[in-house]
């Protein structure tokens, strides 16, 4: 079924009537595809749930064109980032385009659905801003973290969820809060693999967020356990371009001190709330990707 959603994220384009965006829909990579999967299976293959899919995850791939300019990230999907081929500025406008098909469409679904997507989308872009503001200074403060990542992420997700069980006639609220859960684990997850795996398996660069500023949770707890003097170095190296030796300390404290432990269990945590709200509903497919949310390697 996720076929049916390609076809129709391939229809909105061709709506468009534009070759340039045309040629650019042919330069983006398709991704996982998570959240339409999870749409799909929690409200089945109707046409509006197959559309409401191929909303978001025109939403998703908007905010990620966006999400480079903002992060500089010349890598997405194992391939070159449309700001690295063609600029900003055509990075910025066809994440604008999409953005917008995505909410005219929207319209054709129904005011609920329509209203818990683009109600999500203003705390993502909420949440972007917040990284960027947060990033300018060396901060550690895990609440604004967590509110942060909630935004930007785990908005999206609670949406998805929330939307396709509208669609479905199920409780809203109950798949909301794991779409909510999921959507935290999955992006604590993220800022875990930044550190942990290399640029060519996750497909987008490796090590940059705290090039980039971001004090993501495992920076945060590492902070915690660090020598007054190795607190200083960190700090030092906060926002700057990383040397190979450099990035191999930061690495090696977060091991001696089992950062990335403690920072998975937080995530599985959540996960792990969000399966047995699924089971208890006799979700099994559900409690499975939430498995793999946490199981991942890219
Ligand atoms: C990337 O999301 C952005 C985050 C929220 C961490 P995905 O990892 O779902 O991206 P794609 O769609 O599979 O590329
Ligand atoms: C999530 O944050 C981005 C969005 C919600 C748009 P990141 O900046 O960590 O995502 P990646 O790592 O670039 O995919
Ligand atoms: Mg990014
Ligand atoms: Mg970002
Ligand atoms: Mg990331």
């Amino acid at each position: 079924m996720l076929s049916a959603v390609e076809r129709k994220i391939e229809q909105f384009i061709a709506d468009l009537n534009d070759k340039e965006v045309s040629q650019l829909y042919l330069q983006l990579p398709k991704g996982k595809r998570l959240r339409a999967k999870l749409i799909l299976k929690i409200a089945g293959s109707g046409l509006s749930v197959i559309k409401t899919a191929a909303i978001v995850e025109m939403i998703h791939a908007a905010s990620l064109l966006h999400d480079d300019v903002i992060d500089d990230a010349y890598t997405r999907r194992s391939k070159p980032s449309i700001n690295a081929l063609y600029g900003n500025k055509t990075a910025i406008m066809f994440g604008d385009i999409l953005y917008s098909k995505g909410f005219l469409e929207l319209n054709h679904i129904s005011t609920e659905v329509a209203k818990t997507v683009s109600n999500a989308v203003v705390e993502l872009s909420l949440g972007e801003l917040k990284d960027v503001s947060l990033s300018k200074t060396f901060t550690l403060d895990r609440a604004l973290y967590l509110e942060m990542i909630y935004q930007k992420t785990a908005s999206l997700m609670e949406a998805s969820a929330g939307a396709a069980a509208l669609l479905a006639g199920k409780p809203k609220e109950v798949y909301m809060t794991y779409g909510r859960n999921l959507g935290i684990a999955f992006q604590m997850i993220d800022d875990i693999l930044d550190i942990t795996a290399d640029e060519a398996t996750l497909g987008k660069p490796a090590l940059h967020d705290f090039e980039e500023g971001k004090t993501t949770l495992p920076y945060i707890y590492l902070y915690e356990v660090l020598e007054d003097d190795e607190k200083e170095k960190l700090r030092s190296l906060h926002a700057k371009r990383l040397s190979e030796e450099e990035q191999q300390w930061i690495k090696a404290k977060m091991q001696e001190h089992h950062i990335i432990q403690k920072s998975y269990a937080e995530a599985k945590l959540l996960v792990e709330e969000a399966i047995a709200l699924m089971k208890s509903r006799g979700e099994d497919a559900l409690s499975q990707i939430a498995m793999q949310m946490i199981d991942r390697d890219f």
